[in-house]
């Protein structure tokens, strides 16, 4: 377990020896521009973020105020604000819980897709991460390309605290404060569709933003489809709702179990697909056994 802040546990608990990952330790060792931090897999995101940025380094501060840790960075591909870790992480060391190997994953044996690495399959499910190391940066390299960030581009002298500020900024009005309320950011993924499924679902809904992942893919706003077309954004059940400010988000306001979450959660896909034929899957892990 990391920060355990993608996760919904079963009502029933889990039957078997949960462990936290509280590895620390942060070192960084300096090549001219380059910078590498190699930080233990328990360390908190944010607070190494809060680090690199008053250190002048520069890579991780778009990434600023999500819930977690450094371990949990690779498995999910943690991404937000036009910044992948995938673009950053130079290496991933793990353990494998069967054979008590220690192997150090260069990036491309990670394996990177969009909230997805080699470490959510069912091979990659045995090994534990107990370090990564980042590749950051002393040349100012500001990434303002996400929509939301673009006002930034006409700030002169642009520091990485300002971004840091800003993107905490926007998270504090876009999502619930995980610290008081049940929530796990977002609770499913942005699907991603064929070209030709996209261009169908224009003819319906001319605004819907979407973007190339690749040739013949597109990525779509399920946020968006949950506000603009399913009309859910703020719809409230049995104590669970879509978040009033981003519908992506799925918040706990009082339901009393997992069950009821899931139902919700079902509910929502099933919406979504008889809108638009599109299937949705999950970002928060189920735990049961
Ligand atoms: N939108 C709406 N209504 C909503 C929500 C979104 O119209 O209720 C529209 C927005 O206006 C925008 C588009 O949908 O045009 C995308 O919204 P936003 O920029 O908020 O990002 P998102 O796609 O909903 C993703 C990540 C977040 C990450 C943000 C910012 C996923 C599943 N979610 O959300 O990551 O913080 O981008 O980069 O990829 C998370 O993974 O838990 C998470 C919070």
């Amino acid at each position: 377990l990391g920060g355990g802040s993608n996760l919904l546990i079963s009502d029933a608990g889990y039957r078997g020896l949960v462990i936290v990952n509280k590895i620390k330790g942060i070192h960084f060792s300096q090549k001219d521009d380059l910078v590498v931090m190699t930080c233990g897999a328990g360390e908190v995101l944010d607070e190494v973020i809060a680090k690199t940025v008053e250190m002048n380094y520069w890579g991780l501060e778009n990434l600023s105020s999500i819930p977690g840790t450094i371990g949990a960075t690779p498995i999910q591909n943690v991404g937000a604000y036009g910044v992948e870790v995938s673009s950053l992480i130079n290496s991933v060391t793990a353990i494998n819980l069967e054979t008590d190997e220690e192997k150090v994953f260069s990036n491309s044996e990670c394996d990177f897709g969009y909230r997805d690495s080699f470490f959510k399959t069912t091979l990659g499910k045995k090994w534990v991460v107990t370090e990564v190391s980042f590749n950051l940066s002393q040349t100012p390299n500001p990434l303002l390309e996400y929509k939301d960030l673009q006002p930034l581009q006409s700030k002169n002298n642009l520091t990485q605290l300002d971004i840091r500020n800003e993107v905490i900024r926007i998270r504090s009005e876009k999502f619930p404060d995980w610290r008081s309320v049940g929530t796990a950011g977002s609770f499913f993924k942005n699907p991603i569709i064929s070209k030709t499924q996209f261009e169908a679902l224009k003819q319906s809904y001319s605004d819907i933003p979407g973007y190339e992942v690749s040739e013949i893919e597109v990525k779509i706003s399920l946020g968006w489809i949950l506000d603009k077309v399913c009309n859910l954004k703020g719809f409230s059940k049995d104590g669970v709702s879509l978040y009033k400010h981003q519908a992506l988000v799925l918040v706990n306001e009082s339901a009393a179990s997992a069950e009821v979450i899931n139902n919700f959660a079902k509910f929502v896909a099933e919406e979504v697909y008889k809108k638009t034929n599109v299937t949705i899957e999950r970002e928060v892990l189920f735990i049961e056994k």
